[in-house]
């Protein structure tokens, strides 16, 4: 009889082993997505028992705040940790300076203290820009046809002083001026807001991807109106990738708890590398075009959505994030209990 000896190949190595039956895969998984690193971003409008489609975010829909907690509720059911609440806010409201953002009843803070006392134990992020409320789209304010960064920090630290007083948990700036965690910080701590997080959208990139969420806010439509038509004088180019490093440690020097990567699965690389050099969890965004892609295409019997939902979402924890906003969260966090109930992929 012929010895197999092992010369450290085939056929005494034999990769397929692993994978031959679906419990050695689970067995071996290196990278388990669990519910609980799942955050659900919400829309949010005015009204009672109002719900509106996004067109360009199919099975998204914004949702009054009476709705918001029902998805919450939903949400914290099939074991999602928090949830990021976004407003869509009426157009008379917006204003170059996007005073809307700075009024403690306005619709977001409204809805956290309603989230708050409803839902008390979900975690609420809530965005720290001024899109959605100024009338030329941007998330500063413009002075000379320009973002003026430090004039638009000095707001950004009201608004998020205004979030952490309604009750916010998590104040999430994503306008990408420099110094603002720092500010925000330093406001925060002088207010006794010493517990509140700062989840700091470090690395974001000027992307094309962003343009479904710009219709779910309203915002699209204004961007140009005045001011300059895209974000790249504030959001970071996509072809750099050491930059990032150097924009998480600034944010984290500034006092950021957790840093934001997105869009994520463009920046897969940067996940990774920002994974083993910062020490703060880093938590990426599957933002709106790249889920819509996903969902149009499956809609379009091109892929399987679920599948291809999953797969990216997994494989954006295999880089390296902690946890990823999707606007799958729910119906993920859903599937991935009932897989652990013993239902198979
Ligand atoms: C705005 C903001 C954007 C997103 C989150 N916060 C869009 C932008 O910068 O224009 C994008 C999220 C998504 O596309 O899902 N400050």
């Amino acid at each position: 009889m012929k010895m197999l000896l092992n010369t450290g190949g085939y056929p005494a190595i034999r990769p397929r082993r692993l994978r031959a039956a679906a419990w050695r895969r689970d067995m071996v998984a290196e990278t388990v997505l669990t519910p609980s690193n799942l955050i659900q971003p919400l829309f949010v409008i005015e009204g009672t028992a109002q719900r509106e489609a996004v067109d360009s975010l199919p099975g998204v829909e914004r949702l009054s705040i009476d709705f918001i907690i029902d998805a919450a509720r939903a949400a914290q059911a099939a074991g999602i940790p928090a949830i990021a609440l976004f407003p869509a806010v009426d157009g008379s409201l917006k204003d170059a300076n996007g005073s809307e953002a700075l009024n403690p009843d306005n619709l977001i803070c409204r809805a956290v203290r309603a989230l708050k006392s409803a839902v008390p134990d979900i975690g609420v992020i809530c965005d720290v820009a001024l899109d959605p409320y100024t009338d030329h789209g941007h998330d500063g304010v413009l002075v000379g046809g320009k973002i003026h960064n430090d004039n638009t920090v000095d707001i950004l630290r009201r608004q998020a002083l205004v979030l952490a007083e309604a009750g916010c948990d998590v104040v999430a700036p994503s306008d990408m001026m420099d110094g603002r965690v720092g500010e925000i910080r330093a406001t925060l701590e002088a207010s006794g807001f010493a517990d509140t997080m700062i989840l700091s959208y470090a690395v974001k990139y000027a992307s094309a991807f962003y343009g479904p969420f710009r219709d779910a806010v309203g915002s699209r439509k204004n961007l140009g109106a005045h001011g300059p038509r895209d974000k790249k004088t504030y959001q970071m180019d996509f072809r750099n990738r050491r930059e990032a490093a150097r924009e998480a440690a600034l944010d984290i020097a500034e006092g950021a708890d957790a840093v934001m990567v997105k869009p994520a699965g463009t920046s897969l690389d940067v996940i990774s590398d920002l994974h083993r050099s910062v020490d703060v969890p880093v938590i990426a965004y599957q933002v709106s075009g790249e889920y819509a892609m996903i969902k149009a295409a499956a809609e379009r019997g091109m892929i399987d959505g679920h599948a291809a939902l999953l797969e990216s979402l997994t494989v954006i924890k295999r880089a390296g994030a902690a946890a990823i906003f999707t606007y799958a969260a729910t119906d993920i966090a859903r599937a991935l209990q009932a897989y652990s109930r013993g239902a198979r992929v």
